[in-house]
């Protein structure tokens, strides 16, 4: 039997927050539902956060209420939020899963949420406390692990301690960022190899940007310390409007395309995950980095 490989697609998060351009909640309520098609069960949405920092998400609601309650069983929404403002915006829509976030650099979390790393724990662990008091499930995301746009290198030992600050406020999984895309396949060996001692592999996924054409290969290098949950974005399309030079996630048809070729099971059809991915990028109106797509739509 294959072994299964987790994907979240963030692309109608992680995505679509860093495009110039603003998407209308309709076509975004209508890309969510071809992914969900595609057969993709964890995807997240949107973001809860302030609309004036994210002018992109600021129809967060219009598009929550555009896709749930979903019925089809095992699928998972879930959206960005960095206080309690955001959770009570996501609970009003129904929502019952919630990402947090913060960095492993100091820098780059007072630029992406204000606040410094001592500041954001407790805002954080109070913001998990009430989710899971509703029943929620939290998941939660270290950003710039594998490096900095301000710092530079980042130790193992900060991303250690955000990674057991959110474990320990309940988080079911944390996603180790790299925000930048920075990180190769050595790197990434070491970083996992250095976390799972503490952490079993089930309760960590990998979120690679692909700004240096490394994303694929940090992949193979995470799936060979034992991770089996990865993000990725539509078409891949994204970025971090707070990480300068920041560029897309890996493409979710790429990810999808080297998991099946290794033997993988994802539940994902390709064809279909490419009509998704032909749709957003017409709505956009430019080419997206996805080489799968490229090649499927060619055909
Ligand atoms: P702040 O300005 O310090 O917040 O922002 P505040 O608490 O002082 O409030 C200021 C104003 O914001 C108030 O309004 C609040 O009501 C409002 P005013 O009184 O001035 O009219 N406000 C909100 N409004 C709606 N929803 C909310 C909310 N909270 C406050 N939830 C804050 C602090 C965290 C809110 C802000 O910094 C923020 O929104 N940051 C978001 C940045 C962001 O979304 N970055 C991208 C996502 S992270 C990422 O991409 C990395 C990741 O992909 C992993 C990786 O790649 O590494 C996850
Ligand atoms: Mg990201």
């Amino acid at each position: 039997m294959s072994v299964k490989v987790q994907i979240v697609e963030v692309g109608p998060r992680d995505g679509l927050q860093n495009e110039s351009a603003i998407v209308p909640a309709e076509a975004k309520i209508a890309l969510i539902h071809k992914l969900l098609d595609a057969g993709l069960e964890r995807i997240e949405a949107s973001s809860f956060v302030n609309p004036r920092w994210i002018p992109q998400l600021a129809d967060a609601e219009e598009v929550l209420r555009g896709i749930l309650p979903v019925e089809k069983k095992g699928v998972q929404i879930s959206a960005l939020v960095p206080n309690v403002r955001g959770l009570e915006r996501a609970r009003q829509c129904g929502l019952d899963e919630i990402a947090l976030f913060m960095s492993a650099s100091e820098s780059h979390n007072r630029k992406n949420i204000n606040k410094s790393i001592a500041e954001t724990f407790p805002v954080l662990a109070e913001v998990a406390k009430e989710a899971l008091a509703l029943g929620m499930r939290v998941r939660g995301y270290v950003s710039t692990v594998f490096g900095c746009p301000y710092e530079g290198d980042v130790p193992v030992d900060n991303s250690r301690r955000v990674t057991d600050a959110l474990l320990e406020m309940g988080v079911y999984e944390v996603s180790l960022g790299d925000t930048i895309g920075v990180a190769t396949p050595k790197q990434v060996h070491e970083i996992f190899a250095e976390l799972v001692k503490d952490v079993t592999t089930e309760r960590l996924a990998g979120h690679f940007h692909d700004t240096r054409g490394t994303g694929l290969a940090n992949v193979v290098a995470a799936l060979e310390e034992g991770i089996r949950t990865f993000d990725s974005s539509i078409g891949g399309l994204g970025g971090c409007p707070y990480a300068p030079g920041a560029a897309g996630n890996i493409s979710t048809e790429d990810l999808v395309y080297m998991l099946h070729g290794m033997g993988y099971e994802t539940g994902v059809d390709l064809n279909r995950l490419t009509e998704a991915g032909a749709y957003i990028q017409e709505q956009l109106g430019r080419e997206l980095s996805s080489k799968v797509l490229k090649a499927n739509l060619a055909k």
